[in-house]
């Protein structure tokens, strides 16, 4: 094979499905989703992928590659070829494949929802805005977790999803975390009570997978341990 093309092995089916293999010409700056792109528009148009964006904000181009979730929009090529001219893309994992490289998203966010991860503030349209300050403690302790983009990477590498499906998952948590640290929300009791059963926070391992592989360098694993010692702190109270 040239030096200039690129064998590309990519998932095709459903969970159930095969790696078919695409040559696919190099290009300079080349990103992972360009090679997904090339494919579908040039070899196979009923090749199945997401993406919005292009640029590492909407989080709907995760895959994984060579083995590893990442964000395919903002992954070079070169980087993950590594001296290699093979690369091999397949979906998220723990996530139901509805079609070659697009996942069904619906559990991982109803998770969220679950977390209750939407914010209730008690503020009317005719109040004046709510002014957080971006010094005080809340603020600091969850301003790397509000910069999510709800990839799915976290969710796809956490290996306690794997094993216990019902696991709210770092994303949900995370998100929880960066709620119960704004200052202006008031379902701060509720949302604890609904990270603290068997599939929150606790069931975490700590094994870090989550935020070692998160593409916006958020560490879900230090919004989880918060969770832990909230929750545990204020059941050795018994308010929770
Ligand atoms: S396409 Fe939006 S993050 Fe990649």
């Amino acid at each position: 094979m040239a030096a200039d093309v690129l064998k590309a092995k990519v998932w095709r089916g459903a969970d159930q499905g095969s790696f078919e293999v695409y040559e696919v010409p190099r290009r300079a700056s080349q990103t992972v989703l360009d090679v997904v792109t090339y494919v579908q528009r040039h070899i196979d148009h009923t090749l199945s992928y997401r993406f919005s964006c292009r640029v590492g904000m909407c989080g709907s181009c995760a895959m994984n590659v060579n083995g590893i979730a990442r964000w395919t929009c903002r992954t070079h090529v070169s980087k993950v070829l590594k001296g290699r001219s093979e690369i091999e893309i397949a979906p998220l994992s723990n996530l139901p494949v509805i079609k070659d490289l697009a996942t069904d998203m619906t559990t991982f966010f109803d998770k969220w929802a679950r977390a209750k991860g939407q914010f209730h503030g008690s503020k009317t349209r005719h109040d004046d805005f709510a002014r957080v300050d971006p010094a005080s403690k809340e603020r600091v302790a969850a301003a790397d977790g509000t910069e999510c983009i709800g990839c799915g990477v976290c969710y796809s590498v956490c290996d306690v999803v794997t094993w216990k499906p019902d696991f709210l998952g770092p994303a949900a948590l995370n998100r929880a975390w960066t709620l119960v640290n704004d200052v202006r929300d008031v379902a701060v009791k509720e949302r604890l009570e609904a990270v603290s059963g068997d599939a929150g926070c606790h069931s975490c391992h700590t094994q870090g997978s989550c935020t070692e592989r998160c593409p916006k360098h958020i560490a879900p694993s230090f919004s989880i341990a918060g969770l832990k010692v909230l929750t545990a702190s204020l059941a050795v109270k018994g308010d929770l």
